[in-house]
């Protein structure tokens, strides 16, 4: 799965959804992860998280991300997620949210490496569950976990380590560490790949271009510009600046509305469009009118109208 330098959605909670990674897939990214899914929910039966779970057929492999902090807990999961048509679990051990760390999970796993090892150990076992680990490079800049981390997951059966070298107590601060990841994956046994600021098509090749590097995961360069996915690919194979015009951006942000009121239906459905529409809207010619605007619109067909207008 991991064989050619691939581009990646990245995991965003409440933003990769069905819809983002459907709209991602059409303009040729290689592989998206899922939303974060709370083990204990899917093994307790929660409902939301058996909805994010879903699979969608034009994202395959399916790759489900998983966050919890027990070891049969989350194998458990990851056998539920797979039964559900799931064919990669990735575990999220990087997440520094504290509602989200203080249960054990994401980013406390950097400060619990045997935890984390017992999590690979229980998804090892026979029948082994085909998974990845996410992690950033450390919990604070005191101590760096990536060498330790690359060889644990090497050693047991991950298929692939991503980091987002930023440390977990920098949240989204400062620059991703691009050198530090480079020179801890190049001894890798196993596929690593990047993630962190690559928020343009040159960024992103640049990254993929470093040695030892197996993939670039694209989070927020891709919120507001799904088509980022094509616009590498085109410059990477052909060499060419591809970009969309106004008829297929406008085409695609369209599209995007429907796929979110077909996941979600008409008010939930708006909530989540408004947040992508101020995206699309970056940078262009009366986009701060409109964005002003768009919180006084409640309806699917008066933001169509908005967006008509400003294209
Ligand atoms: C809104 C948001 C939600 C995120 N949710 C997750 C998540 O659920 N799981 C995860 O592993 N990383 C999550 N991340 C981190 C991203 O996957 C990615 O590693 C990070 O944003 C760095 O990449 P970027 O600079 O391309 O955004 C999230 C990031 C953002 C901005």
């Amino acid at each position: 799965m991991f064989s050619q330098k691939q581009t990646i959605l990245a995991p965003m909670a409440g933003l990769s959804d069905r819809p983002f990674r459907r709209l991602c897939r059409s303009f040729g990214v290689d592989l998206a992860v899922s939303e974060m899914i709370s083990a204990k929910g899917l093994v307790y039966g929660d409902r939301k998280s058996r909805v994010l779970l879903t699979p969608d057929k034009s994202d395959r492999p399916y790759w489900v991300q998983l966050f919890g902090s027990d070891p049969e807990i989350i194998r458990e999961a990851a056998q539920i997620a797979l039964q559900a048509g799931a064919d990669l679990i990735d575990i999220n051990m990087g997440c520094p949210v504290r509602k989200v760390v203080k249960t054990g999970a994401g980013a406390a796993l950097l400060r619990d490496p045997q935890q984390a090892e017992a999590i690979m150990r229980a998804l090892d076992r026979t029948p082994a569950i085909p998974y990845t680990i996410k992690i950033r490079s450390g919990w604070d800049a005191k101590q760096t976990i990536l060498d330790l981390f690359i060889e644990m997951a090497g050693t047991h059966n991950a298929k692939a380590l991503t980091c987002h070298p930023r440390t977990a107590t920098m949240m989204f601060s400062g620059c991703a560490d691009w050198r530090q990841l480079t020179d801890a994956a190049q001894n890798a046994a196993l596929p690593v790949i990047g993630s962190g600021d690559l928020n343009d098509p040159q960024t992103a090749i640049e990254a993929l271009a470093r040695p030892g590097m197996a993939g670039v995961m694209l989070g927020r360069g891709s919120l507001g510009r799904p088509w980022i996915f094509r616009e590498i690919r085109e410059l990477l194979q052909k060499g060419i600046q591809w970009s969309p015009d106004a008829e297929l951006k406008l085409k695609t942000i369209l599209k995007h509305g429907d796929l979110l009121r077909d996941e979600y239906g008409e008010k939930t459905g708006l909530l989540l469009y408004r947040k992508h529409l101020a995206w699309y809207s970056k940078g262009l010619s009366g986009a701060s009118a409109f964005r002003k605007n768009l919180f006084t619109l409640t309806s699917f067909s008066e933001l169509e109208s908005a967006i008509n207008n400003l294209f």
